[in-house]
């Protein structure tokens, strides 16, 4: 499979990057910053430099075209503020969408985020009910189009190392995940048709996540 990955600099991308590349596939990651092009060859893969709050749906869509897996793993991380959350955990997701139908790459999977369904629940925090809500309405622009789409929303990522032991499921309460679990995840999804159509939450759990995933 030759897989794009948004957000290829990623902590859970280059994880993801170096499983996929294990088995064989061909990995690009389109990143913002040259100086992380090492990394990701370091990784298995190969890098595109391409800053998606810069890009127009053509251009990413030129980097799609061939792929046979879009993977939206993106985001505007820990230290951005409102405008980013909007910007890139809404706003690329969507540009990346447009150019998958652009390029007639079907198959798309999204990291999402847990609890991007109760935004105004979840949380008194200004800037997290802000990105809780962009990842919803990243979530609902990819449930409208006509792709194969999956959303995985994680839990709260750790950097423990990973168990490959999970609870994947439509609803799987709050709870914690491996960014090494999550990639994982990822890699099997690719390859996972039951998996199309679903929003699927995941945190650490008891199931080994090759039985995880032919259960779907
Ligand atoms: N943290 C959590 O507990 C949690 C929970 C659930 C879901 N998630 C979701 O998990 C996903 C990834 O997590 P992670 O830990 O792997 O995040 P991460 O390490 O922060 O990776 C996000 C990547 O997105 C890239 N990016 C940001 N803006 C970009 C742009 N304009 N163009 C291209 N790339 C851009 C960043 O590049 P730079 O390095 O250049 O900034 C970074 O490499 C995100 O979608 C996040 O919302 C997180």
């Amino acid at each position: 499979m030759r897989v794009v990955i948004a957000g290829g600099h990623g902590q859970i991308a280059l994880r993801l990057t170096k499983l996929l590349a294990a088995d064989g596939h061909q990995v690009v990651g389109l990143v913002r910053n040259p100086d992380h092009e090492a990394d990701i060859a370091s990784a298995g893969g190969q890098a595109v430099v391409l800053d998606l709050e810069q890009s127009d749906a053509s251009a990413v869509a030129g980097v799609l075209t061939g792929a046979d897996v879009a993977i939206f793993a993106a985001g505007a991380g820990p230290g951005s503020g409102k405008a980013r959350k909007d910007t890139v955990d809404r706003g690329t997701a969507a540009l990346f969408a447009d150019a998958a139908e652009q390029a007639g790459v079907r198959r798309h999977i999204q990291v999402g985020s847990m609890g991007a369904d109760r935004a105004d629940s979840l949380t008194d925090d200004e800037v997290f009910t802000v990105y809780l809500k962009a990842k919803w309405a990243a979530e609902e622009d990819l449930r409208s189009r006509d792709l194969d789409w999956t959303i995985l929303r994680p839990g709260s990522l750790t950097d423990d190392a990973g168990r490959g032991q999970v609870l994947l499921a439509d609803k799987t309460g709050n709870g914690r995940i491996s960014r090494d679990d999550v990639a994982l995840v990822l890699a099997g999804l690719c390859d996972t048709p039951a998996s199309i159509g679903r929003t699927l939450e995941l945190v650490a759990g008891q199931t080994p996540v090759a039985e995880a995933l032919t259960n779907l």
